[in-house]
This record gives structure tokens, C-alpha cells and sequence, in this order.
């Protein structure tokens, strides 16, 4: 029987690299998304993946959305805490606004996606839950106070539940990406991309979605059962731990 994995923010960007990636390793796969509808059914068209809407901020909404996921595909097996947003912005500039959609998505996003699948995974004994942070959760980074504190809280929630997965067969890792080439870093300002950004990565160009779609297929797997509560870092070279 194939395992069912849940990527949310699954229709784009790095998340539907991941969901294709997995569906090619032989998961049955569902991918969130919360807004973008037009893209959503491209994606699904495209992939065969079925989507599911709804906005992992909102802790009823996952709840009512896994149910969903599980009465369509079955238990979730492997969870890819993939969704997140960027609202840029100098601190002195930042508008709370800002601040909670961030933390709200990028943070308790984790909470809400996680929590009512960790049961189940609890109970059937096996789990595979891989968090989506970022290079400036480990480094910080101008601009995003907001971002960079969602993208460090992550790494300390892996940590804490790989600990209390451990002895119940479920798996805990994160990966943080450096700057990949999708929507939202094409979003920076390109003077500050071209000029700031691309001369920090050593490597000399942004890295793929693939790229991080193939560790999260390594992690999911039955290989990578002796690794939890790690971080691992994708980012050229701009960044060592
Ligand atoms: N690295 C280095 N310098 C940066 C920078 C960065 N990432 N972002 C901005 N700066 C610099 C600018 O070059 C500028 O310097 P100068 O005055 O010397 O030219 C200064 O900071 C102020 O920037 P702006 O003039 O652009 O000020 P603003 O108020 O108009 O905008 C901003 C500020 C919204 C932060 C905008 O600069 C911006 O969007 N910067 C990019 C921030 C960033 O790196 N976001 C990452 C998005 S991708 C992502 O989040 C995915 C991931 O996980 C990696």
C-alpha cells in the first residue's frame, strides 16, 4: 500500500516540486493551498495531485481539511509543513498586520497542520513530519523580523518533536532553503536580488525547487530513519550552521 503525504502550499513553488517529486517516489499525494485557485487547477490538471483549499492560519480549518485529505486518500503518513508567506518589510515600517499574517501562517501554520495528524501518526507507529524553514530563520535577515522569527520558532518546534516522536516511530526534520528561484524570491526587488542577494550565495546562482523536493523524498523514506530533530541546510553555500 502506498503511503499518503499531505504537502500543504503543494501548488506551487518549491511545495509543488515537493508533491511532484513524492507522488514520482510512489506516495499517494495531496497538496494544500489557500488562495490561488486558477493555479491550484492547473496544478491538479497538470499532476494528477488531487488539491485541497484551505488556510493552514486557521487551526478549524485544518482540522475540517485533513478530514477531507484522510476521507480521500486515507491516513496521513508524511506531513510537508511546506505553506508560507513573505510580507517584507523594514521593522520600523512593519505593521502588526504584517507581523501576525506572517506568524500566523509561517509558525502556527505548523501547530494546526501538525496537530491533528499527530495522533494518528502516533497511534499507527510510524511518521514522517518535515518542516519547511528557511536560511533566514537560521541567519536572520533585514526585512523580515517578522519571517525570520516564523522560520527560527520552526526549527525549535523540529527539535522538540522529534523528541516526543522518537519513541514512536515518527521522524521530525527540517530543511532550510536558501534562496530558490520561485515566486516569492522573484518578488524581491531585483536591484536588491541582483545586487545583494545573489553575490551572498557562493555557488554563483539561486538553487531549484527540486533541489529541496529531493531531500524531503529522502527524509520521507524508510532510509532516513535514524534522522530526526536535524536541520538540513540547502542554500549554496550562503550560509554554514
Ligand atoms: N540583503 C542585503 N541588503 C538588503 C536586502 C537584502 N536581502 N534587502 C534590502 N537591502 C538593502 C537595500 O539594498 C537598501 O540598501 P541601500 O539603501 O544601500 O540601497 C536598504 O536595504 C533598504 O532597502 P530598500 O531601499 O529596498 O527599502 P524599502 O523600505 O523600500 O524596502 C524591503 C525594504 C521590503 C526589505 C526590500 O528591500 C526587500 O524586499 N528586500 C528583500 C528582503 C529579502 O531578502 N527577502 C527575502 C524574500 S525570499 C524568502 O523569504 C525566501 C527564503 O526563505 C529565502
Amino acid at each position: 500500500m502506498s503511503r499518503v503525504a499531505l504537502v500543504t502550499g503543494g501548488t506551487r513553488g518549491i511545495g509543488a516540486a515537493i508533491a511532484v517529486a513524492l507522488k514520482e517516489a510512489g506516495y499517494k499525494v495531496a497538496a494544500n493551498y489557500a488562495g490561488n485557485d486558477e493555479k491550484a487547477k492547473i496544478f491538479e490538471a497538470e499532476t494528477g495531485i488531487p488539491v485541497f483549499k484551505w488556510d493552514v492560519s486557521s487551526y478549524e480549518a485544518c482540522v475540517e481539511g485533513i478530514a477531507s485529505v484522510q476521507a480521500a486518500l486515507g491516513p496521513i503518513d508524511v506531513l510537508v509543513n511546506n505553506a508560507g508567506i513573505t510580507r517584507d518589510a523594514m521593522f520600523h515600517k512593519m505593521t502588526p498586520e504584517q507581523w501576525n499574517d506572517v506568524i500566523g501562517t509561517n509558525l502556527t501554520g505548523l501547530f494546526n497542520v501538525t496537530h491533528p495528524v499527530w495522533t494518528g501518526m502516533r497511534d499507527r507507529n510510524f511518521g514522517r513530519v518535515i518542516n519547511i524553514s528557511s536560511i533566514n530563520g537560521q541567519k536572520g535577515q533585514m526585512g523580515q523580523a517578522n519571517y525570520s522569527a516564523a522560520k527560527a520558532g520552526d526549527l525549535g518546534f523540529t527539535k522538540a518533536l522529534a523528541q516526543e516522536g522518537a519513541a514512536k516511530g515518527i521522524t521530525v526534520n527540517a530543511i532550510c532553503p536558501g534562496y530558490i528561484g520561485t515566486e516569492m524570491v522573484r518578488a524581491v526587488p531585483e536591484k536588491v536580488l541582483n545586487e545583494r542577494i545573489l553575490p551572498q550565495i557562493p555557488v554563483g546562482r539561486l538553487g531549484e525547487p527540486e533541489e529541496i523536493a529531493r531531500i524531503v523524498v529522502f527524509l520521507a523514506s524508510d532510509d532516513a530513519g535514524f534522522i530526526t530533530g536535524s536541520t538540513i541546510s540547502a542554500n549554496g553555500g550562503q550560509f554554514f550552521v
